[in-house]
Order: structure tokens, then C-alpha cells, then sequence
């Protein structure tokens, strides 16, 4: 059995986690950025640093006023070290060192985006090595080849903006608010709705899209995401039509973009072989994507795992989950030290 306290603040979420395992979570208080964010229609890095900095002395409290800890009671302390915001990660990180001279324990440093993918054992399950990895968040859309623990395969990144921002930016566009993934996804469930269209149909209204298909000629076998294209063409027709039905561009908008996340799944496994797929990161949270992607791996007879919805999101708990992979497996973790090189680098 091993105990573990773990910080996340690569981004706009601060998320404390004491979790036994890297599996079962005892506490996992968390505060949300959003409403400070709001305003401005995206993260403000400085805003977000300052939050960060304010709100992890709190939570760390609320777990030891519950869950009184002593040094040596901890196996390990985990830390997000990248990618993320310069500012937000250095404030975790010295929380994360504080906390481990304080409980003389070692410090885990982890990559945020295999987090993302390790918050499935969170729910249960465990990364099926070796497995595709798919993530999508606000800041990342990328596919990898997970071969083993501590052992992750870039085969396909985006060539330009992420899943998740390409939907933030749509809803601030069409002024939804922000954050914009679950906005679009509520007006187009409202569209499909008023077309009498039931979850699971949308696929009835392709023929009608008023957006092109994203890079539509790219060929059959590569594995790339773009999204500014879509964003633009959102942009102009918005501007064009602004008497236009807003949830009509929503439904469209979020249909393209599920589309092309589909087709990606499709090119990486036939280029990776059959593999098991872990798909996760906050844009995970739209149903309908969630839908297609278990018909996409249902009709190539592969297995799909997604974390529950309260683990897609940034969080702290998915931290420790992917540390343990290190802690059980007697690995040192490559993310250890954040002065090194690309330490808040990209993937
Ligand atoms: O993984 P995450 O919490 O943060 C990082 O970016 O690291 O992902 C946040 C992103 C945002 O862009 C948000 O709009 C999107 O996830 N998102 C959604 C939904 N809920 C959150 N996108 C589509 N549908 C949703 N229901």
C-alpha cells in the first residue's frame, strides 16, 4: 500500500489530492479559475499564478484538518512539472518541494498529459500497455503510443490550435462565455433537439454542414489535428450571417471538429496496429465525442477506456495516479527535474 499527496497547477485548475495507491482517492479538494478568467475570455498566466499561489496553502489544509499527516506517513509526493504555464507550474512545484522536505518524502515530478491519461485508474481500470493514448484538452491534441510505463510515443500532434481552444474560442466567438467546450455542446444538443434529432443520430445531418471538412486531403494514413481553419471559417460565416441560428453553428462547429478527431483515431490505428485505446483530457467531458469514439473503436475491435467525468478535467488525483506508475514499477520519473532543458516545454 503506498499514500501519496499530490499538487496540480499546470493550467487553471489548483487541485490537491491525497490518494492511497495512485488508485483511490481519500480527498481531492479542488478550486476552479474560471470565474476569474471569465472576463477576459482565456487564462490570464499571471492571474493564474497568483490563484494558484493563494488557493494551495488552503486546500493542503482542508486534507490535513481531515486526514492528519506526520513526515513518514507519505511514500511520496507528486508533482505536474509540464507542460503548462511557466508561472503556474514553478508555484506547484515549490508547494510540492515545501511539502516533501516537509514529510521527508521523495518528490515525483509528471507530465500532464500522461496524468490525463493515467486518471483511468482512477475509475478502476489500468493503461492496457501497449495502448494508444488520445488526448484533448484545452492546451493539447495529441495521439501517443503508450509502450510501457514511463515509455510514451509522440505519433500525432495538432498543427496549430487544440480541441479545447478551438471550442473555447467558437463559444467566444458566438458569446456563450467561457469556458466554451461545454457551451458549444449544450447549444448543439439544443439544435439537434429542436431537428428532432436524438443523441447518437447526429451523423443524420452531415449532408447539411455549412463548414468544410477539416484537412480534407490530407492523406489516408497521417496523423495530425488542426483547428484554425474551422475557426476561421466560424469566424467569417458569423460575421457574414450574423442573423444566423447560433446553435446551428454550434451543432455544425462541434460536428467537424468530432468528425476530425474521429478520423484521426481511424488513421493511428491503422499506422499503430490494433491497439487499446486510453482517450482522456477535459474536452473527453462532451458526450457526443465520447459516443463516436467508442463506435469508432467498436468497429475496429478494439478496446476503449475513458476516466469519469470528474477525473477528465484537470485534477490533482490523476497526478498521483500517473506517479505511482513510476513509484511501482522502481522507475525514476524523466519529468523529475524542472530546471532541466524542455522542462515547461511542449510534450
Ligand atoms: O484538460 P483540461 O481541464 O485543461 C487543460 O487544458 O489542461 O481541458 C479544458 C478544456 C477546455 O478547453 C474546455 O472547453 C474543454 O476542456 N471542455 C469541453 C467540455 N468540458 C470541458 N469540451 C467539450 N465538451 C465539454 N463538455
Amino acid at each position: 500500500m503506498s499514500l501519496a499527496l499530490a499538487f496540480e497547477s499546470s493550467c487553471d485548475e489548483t487541485g490537491v489530492a491525497l490518494v492511497e495507491d495512485g488508485r483511490r482517492v481519500i480527498a481531492a479538494p479542488l478550486f476552479s479559475q474560471i470565474a476569474t478568467h471569465r472576463p477576459y475570455g482565456g487564462i490570464v498566466p499571471e492571474y493564474a499564478s497568483r490563484a494558484h499561489l493563494e488557493k494551495f496553502t488552503l486546500l493542503t489544509e482542508e486534507i490535513l484538518r481531515q486526514h492528519p499527516l506526520k513526515p513518514g506517513d507519505l511514500d511520496y509526493i507528486a508533482v505536474t512539472t509540464r507542460p503548462g504555464l511557466i508561472g503556474a507550474l514553478l508555484v506547484g512545484y515549490q508547494t510540492a518541494m515545501a511539502a516533501a522536505r516537509h514529510f521527508k518524502a521523495p518528490l515525483i515530478g509528471v507530465h500532464h498529459l500522461e496524468a490525463h491519461l493515467a486518471a483511468v485508474r482512477l475509475s478502476g481500470m489500468e493503461i492496457p500497455y501497449p495502448a494508444l493514448g488520445l488526448l484533448l484538452s484545452g492546451g493539447n491534441s495529441a495521439i501517443y503510443h503508450l509502450k510501457k510505463p514511463g515509455s510514451i510515443q509522440l505519433i500525432g500532434d495538432t498543427l496549430d490550435d487544440a480541441a479545447g481552444e478551438a471550442l473555447d474560442k467558437a463559444a467566444q466567438i458566438l458569446s456563450f462565455g467561457y469556458p466554451g467546450g461545454p457551451l458549444i455542446e449544450k447549444a448543439a444538443a439544443r439544435y439537434a433537439e429542436s431537428r428532432g434529432i436524438h443523441p447518437g443520430e447526429e451523423e443524420k445531418l452531415e449532408r447539411e454542414n455549412i463548414f468544410p471538412v477539416i484537412l480534407k486531403s490530407l492523406e489516408r494514413e497521417k496523423i495530425c489535428f488542426s483547428f484554425s481553419g474551422i475557426k476561421t471559417a466560424l469566424l467569417r460565416r458569423h460575421a457574414d450571417y450574423p442573423d444566423d441560428n447560433i446553435d446551428l453553428l454550434a451543432f455544425h462547429y462541434q460536428e467537424r471538429i468530432v468528425e476530425h478527431i474521429l478520423r484521426n483515431l481511424k488513421h493511428a490505428l491503422a499506422v499503430a496496429g490494433k491497439l487499446p485505446v486510453i482517450a482522456a483530457g477535459g474536452v473527453l467531458a462532451n458526450k457526443r465525442l465520447r459516443r463516436g469514439l467508442e463506435k469508432v473503436a467498436a468497429f475496429a475491435g478494439v478496446e476503449i477506456r475513458v476516466p469519469e467525468f470528474q477525473f477528465c478535467t484537470d485534477n490533482a488525483a490523476m497526478v498521483a495516479a500517473a506517479a505511482q506508475l513510476y513509484f511501482e514499477n522502481g522507475l525514476k520519473s524523466p519529468y523529475e527535474n524542472v530546471t532541466s532543458g524542455n522542462a515547461f516545454g511542449a510534450a
